[in-house]
């Protein structure tokens, strides 16, 4: 039976090829890698494909475009990537998006990160660097993501995470080592977007529990003084985007107000 990717809204036919191709190395990998559950991996696959589709377009809509803005460039980390999600999939609908997005996707368990490897490679797919190694840790210099065309210093940078749990400070304290050229610009926007149960949930409770700054906020963390800006909660209501396995997303976005002079990675 063919495998339904959509959530809410058809993909394009690029889209829908490359995430033929990457059910396809899931379902291929998954009894050595344990990528998958063993029971109905089928079926299992193209829920998380989906379940990533629909709150991508949740994220896209009432956040994403607004961060990305005029031009398209976006640096992206992964972070605890596992067999590619969200990472893959986000960053093969960025691309249907036009955005030309520097990536990495973060996976310290080494079998998951040379699947990974073997995903970067797929014909057509979507750019990306693999890190292999916790988040936070030394990467190999020839691991740093090429900038894409047109980013730079001010590219906003983007954050996900599913089914890892990290506080903000370690997130934005990665930086240091995830981009020890570039530093930090005035002005550049860091989203953070966690996956989240629909139900049981509430942006305050989360904010505690992550330790997000209160919007205003000034705070340091790798080496960039950051000002907290929004806290938020997203929750599919749109039909078609609403099921029993969609995702909530909270997202918190800072501004980089300054860097601090000789800080960690110079
Ligand atoms: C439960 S899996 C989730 C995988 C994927 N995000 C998903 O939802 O299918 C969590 C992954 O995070 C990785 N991980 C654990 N600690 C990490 C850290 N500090 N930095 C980056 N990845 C980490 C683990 O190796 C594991 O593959």
């Amino acid at each position: 039976m063919a495998a339904t990717f959509e959530a809410g809204r058809p993909v394009s036919a690029r889209t829908r090829e490359l995430f033929e191709a990457y059910r396809g190395e899931l379902l291929r990998w998954n009894r050595q890698i344990n990528l998958l559950t063993r029971r109905d991996p089928e079926e299992a696959a193209d829920t998380l494909i989906r379940q990533c589709v629909g709150a991508f377009d949740l994220w896209w809509d009432a956040s994403g475009q607004a961060l990305v803005g005029a031009g398209g460039a976006l640096r992206v980390y992964d972070l605890g990537s596992g067999g590619g999600l969200p990472g893959f999939v986000w960053l093969t609908l960025l691309a249907e998006q036009g955005v030309a997005a520097s990536a990495a996707l973060v996976e310290p368990r080494a079998k998951r990160a040379w699947f990974l490897e073997r995903l970067a490679r797929l014909p057509g797919g979507p750019p990306f660097a693999v890190f292999a190694a916790r988040w936070g840790e030394p990467v190999a210099p020839g691991a740093v993501p090429a900038l894409a065309r047109g980013a730079g210093a001010d590219t906003p940078i983007l954050f996900t995470l599913k089914a890892l749990r990290l506080p903000e400070a370690a997130i934005l304290g990665g930086l240091s080592t995830a981009e020890p050229v570039l530093r930090s610009t005035a002005g550049v926007a860091v989203e953070l977007v966690r996956f989240q149960p629909t139900v049981g949930v509430t942006a305050a409770k989360l904010s505690r529990a992550l330790e997000i700054p209160a919007p205003g906020e000034r705070f340091q963390a790798g080496g960039w003084t950051f000002e907290a800006g929004a806290r938020r909660l997203l929750v599919p209501t749109k039909r078609g985007q609403r099921s029993a396995t969609a995702a909530g997303l909270m997202v918190s976005r800072h501004v980089a107000v300054d860097s601090i002079e000789g800080g960690a990675g110079d």
